[in-house]
């Protein structure tokens, strides 16, 4: 459902709006001549920078590319992935334990969520010590342990930075809600009442309810976009800043390769708190006004931070991706920097959006991204998003959706980040009753909407109990059909899903064109299917991808791009429904996929 400012979210209405820049990709090409006749030499033997640059020393490859060009991204709910104690709260000792598991799988780096200490009331992202360890999840030696053994497998970490505010426990907020002249009051973003007993201004909190709550002891309004147990940070304090700053570089040098930034568009209000525009008689979810977050969002001061934190991660090799809900290509593309000097990775969730199996659609997306400049960063669910399985399946293909989609984000030209659990083709479990919710956002909006608990459900591990993902009850129940959609089974069945995604990350690892090559679409007036090549120094592999229920057949208009093919050689077909007829013509099956080499 589109929401107030224009951007369809999938499962909860949030969404940003911002300024135009001219992106650049950041290329490095010329600059590191050894490693790039290093790279030259060993491209022939497969990748050659992974083990080099995971050292922390920069390192491209031929195309001017980062280790993070290269790599597959793997979202892990902690809470969610893997228990070790058997508490029913997964843990970091339980993904350590599951390190192996990822690297058969083809994953380069690990994205956490929030595994800081917190009150949990957002499962993580309240913060209460950027610099420690949620005890339900172990200790900061845990954590060292997990990032050294991570890297024995060439597998990176990646912590989740929450930027916009802290939990209501942090010290900071204790400090500063202490008294009106505390040194830290003005950390937080405090107000007088308008007039009598009223908040300062309209503005409502993204989670419901007014954005700001009154503090008795001192007289005065906090303001949260999120939940009144975020208060957001004051990002025009330069303490804010420099603390902040100090917290990434803290956690650079225990090793982790960057951050995800959270909901990097809510950093800034405007100075005046000026009233946001009402749509008159809609309202939102949890019965408010519905808004157009003009004064407390995608302020100008953003690049600015975006820009100081880059020459912060700079320093340290980091990477950084961001959390970014555009509405456009150019909203997308401030987020590069002007001169590819603010995020490296901005996600790209308007992909997202793309609600239904429309190759007309996802043409559209691909060619608008894959033009802007920047290098693409390609997600088709998360932990705020219903899984793919629900969203694009039609209850009789969704095995072969799933595969599908996998095809789709994993083929194309750009860095794509795999939520846990697609690769087995889980599926949301949305609570079914208000009183069994988590989010407190499903308690309050139920049952217009029931929060995200649904795609937060304990990673499947095998048929037994729990799925395999503790001995005890897990915080939150397992999903539907586990018996069959897990780990163990699918490992040892060859038409599986999973099976289908760890052949994709395998031959995104050891084919150059899938990482380097030029997205090059083809029949572009094909209704059903989604055709392009990806090519590379005069090889083209070829990716058709049937997003209808019907078998279709392909003649690919080549000669319009000037490529010529004798012969079409597979290298993962999805089902036996799609075969080659002959070199520029082939049969697809429902759903089907079919990759294969041009000759
Ligand atoms: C981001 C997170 C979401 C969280 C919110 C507040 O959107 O992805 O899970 O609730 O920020 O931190
Ligand atoms: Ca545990």
């Amino acid at each position: 459902m589109p929401d107030e400012r224009g951007l369809v979210r999938p499962n909860w209405g949030q969404a940003w709006h911002g300024r135009s820049a001219r992106a650049d990709n950041g290329g490095m090409a010329g600059r590191h001549a050894v490693s790039i006749l290093a790279c030259a030499l060993a491209t022939l033997a497969g990748w050659c920078l992974l083990a080099v640059a995971h050292g922390g020393n920069e390192s491209v490859d031929a195309e001017g590319h980062h280790w993070w060009q290269h790599a597959v991204f793997y979202e892990i709910y902690p809470r969610s992935f893997a228990d070790s104690n058997n508490d029913g709260i997964g843990d970091l000792n339980g993904i350590n334990a599951r390190l192996d598991y990822l690297h058969w799988l083809g994953v380069d780096a690990i994205w956490l969520t929030p595994m800081f200490p917190s009150p949990q009331v957002d499962f993580g992202y309240d913060v209460s010590d950027y610099q420690n360890v949620n005890p339900e999840y172990g200790t900061l030696a845990d954590m060292d342990r997990l990032i050294a053994e991570a890297k024995k497998r060439n597998i990176r970490i990646i912590l989740d930075f929450v930027m916009n505010h802290t939990s209501d426990k942090h010290p900071w907020f204790i400090e500063s809600s202490s008294s009106r002249t505390n040194p830290k009051r003005d950390w937080y973003v405090w107000k007088d009442s308008a007039k009598q007993n009223q908040p300062p201004n309209n503005w409502v909190s993204i989670f419901g309810g007014p954005a700001w709550k009154f503090d008795p002891r001192t007289n005065q309004w906090y303001y949260h976009y999120f939940y009144p147990e975020q208060p957001d940070l004051n990002w025009r304090n330069p303490a804010v800043e420099r603390a902040m700053f100090d917290v990434t570089r803290w956690w650079y040098r225990r090793g982790v390769s960057g951050f995800r930034l959270d909901a990097v568009d809510t950093l800034f209000e405007d100075p005046d708190l000026r009233d946001n525009p009402v749509m008159d008689n809609e309202k939102n979810a949890y019965g408010d006004p519905k808004e157009k977050d003009v004064y407390n969002t995608k302020l100008p001061g953003i690049h600015d931070v975006l820009q100081q934190l880059r020459r912060v991660a700079d320093q340290s090799k980091a990477v950084l991706i961001g959390e970014t809900w555009t509405r456009d290509i150019t909203e997308l593309k401030s987020y590069y920097g002007a001169h590819g000097n603010e995020l490296h990775m901005p996600m790209d969730l308007m992909f997202t959006t793309v609600n239904k199996l429309s190759a007309v659609e996802f043409r559209r997306q691909i060619a608008a991204v894959d033009g802007a400049g920047g290098w693409p960063v390609y997600v088709l669910s998360n932990h705020d998003i219903r899984r793919v399985y629900d969203r694009y399946g039609d209850g009789k293909n969704n095995d072969q959706i799933a595969k599908l989609m996998a095809a789709l984000y994993l083929t194309l030209r750009g860095t794509p980040i795999l939520y846990y659990g697609e690769e087995i083709g889980m599926e949301n479990r949305d609570p079914r009753r208000r009183e069994d919710v988590k989010d407190p956002i499903g308690k309050l909006g139920w049952p217009n909407e029931k929060g995200r608990d649904g795609e937060r459900t304990p990673m499947q591990w095998d048929a037994g109990a729990n799925a395999g993902f503790s001995k005890a009850a897990p915080w939150i129940p397992v999903g539907p059909r586990f018996a069959k959609y897990n780990v163990a089974v699918e490992q040892k069945d060859p038409g599986s899903i999973l099976n289908f995604y760890q052949r994709l990350l395998g031959l995104r690892h050891k084919d150059p064109a899938l990482v380097e090559g030029k997205y090059m679409p083809l029949n572009e007036n094909d209704a059903h299917v989604l055709t392009y090549l990806r090519s590379y120094k005069g090889r083209n592999l070829l990716v058709l991808l049937n997003m209808s229920a019907a078998a279709e057949t392909v003649n690919l208009d080549l000669a319009s791009k000037g490529v010529h093919a004798q012969r079409a050689l597979p290298m993962l077909v999805s089902s036996s429904n799609s075969k080659a007829i002959g070199a520029t013509q082939f049969g697809l099956g429902p759903f089907g996929v079919y990759i294969a080499e041009l000759r």
